[in-house]
């Protein structure tokens, strides 16, 4: 499979819950969360980690569009899109916002990020976002071949230590599943402020045959286009100094 690349850990992102819920933050939890979490195949959620990642969807029952969205979204809308890691959800709750006719999905599992997008998503009447609150990959291990229109992964934690490479998000086998549940010609965002995550991920990505990147000058890393709006994370930890990968997820033969 990867021989050069350990497997990633059981899990790999930091810690569930931070401050207690205000009881605004516990209503929202237990009103709108039900209401639009994504209910992922039981075979689907489990955090064993086999060195044969890269195929362990193998088994899984499919996760449908009409499963995430219901029949009446689903039938409405034209594109799916999904981001993992999603923080507070500023991001998800921006394109959702400007993409009416798009599905979107998004794993958090820091359920006070969680909470954060919720209050979005009443704030602004948000229809179209749809939550998992766990590990990205479950659902990206459901999700069936070729389903996702883009993908976005933004500020991921950066895992500077050489020790601890094999948590960060980008690493051969869990590429091998984006590529995989995305269209040809589909999108994969990856942000970054951290000059380490930066040079692996041009790496991991130049290594891949399915995806080329979107570049349209040799400054186009540095420039934010008008579709990627600022995180919070953004603003407060980098004063500008971001990357902005662009891939296209090239044509199967
Ligand atoms: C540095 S924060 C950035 C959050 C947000 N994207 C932003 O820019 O503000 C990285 C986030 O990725 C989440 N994360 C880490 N591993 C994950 C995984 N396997 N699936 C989903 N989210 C994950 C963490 O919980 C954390 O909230």
């Amino acid at each position: 499979m990867h021989p050069s690349f350990e497997p990633p850990e059981r899990r790999f992102f930091g810690r569930r819950k931070g401050k207690a819920f205000s009881s605004r933050q516990q209503a929202l939890m237990d009103t709108i969360l039900p209401r639009i979490s994504v209910k992922i195949p039981e075979n689907a959620a489990t955090d064993d980690v086999t060195p044969n990642l890269a195929h362990f969807h193998t088994g899984v029952t499919p996760l449908k569009q009409a499963d995430i969205f219901g029949p009446a979204l689903a039938k409405n809308i034209k594109q799916v899109w999904l981001e993992i890691g999603f923080g507070k959800g500023e991001h998800l709750a921006w394109q959702a916002q400007n993409n009416p006719d798009v599905g979107l999905i998004g794993c958090e599992p820091y359920l006070n990020g969680v909470v954060g997008l919720l209050a979005h998503i009443e704030a602004n009447e948000i229809e179209n976002i749809r939550i998992y609150g766990d590990d990205a990959r479950h659902v990206i291990w459901a999700l069936p071949d070729a389903s996702v229109d883009r993908i976005f992964l933004i500020h991921p934690d950066p895992w500077p230590k050489k020790r601890h490479a094999r948590r960060r998000f980008v690493n051969p086998p869990n590429l091998d599943d984006l590529a995989r549940i995305l269209k040809d010609g589909g999108e994969f965002r990856v942000g970054t402020d951290h000059p380490i995550y930066r040079e692996w991920t041009a790496i991991q990505m130049a290594q891949r045959s399915d995806f080329a990147w979107l570049a349209e000058g040799p400054d186009d890393w540095r420039r934010r286009p008008d579709d990627w709006p600022e995180t919070r994370y953004e603003i407060k930890a980098m004063e500008g100094k971001a990357t902005y990968f662009r891939f296209k997820r090239l044509e199967r033969a």
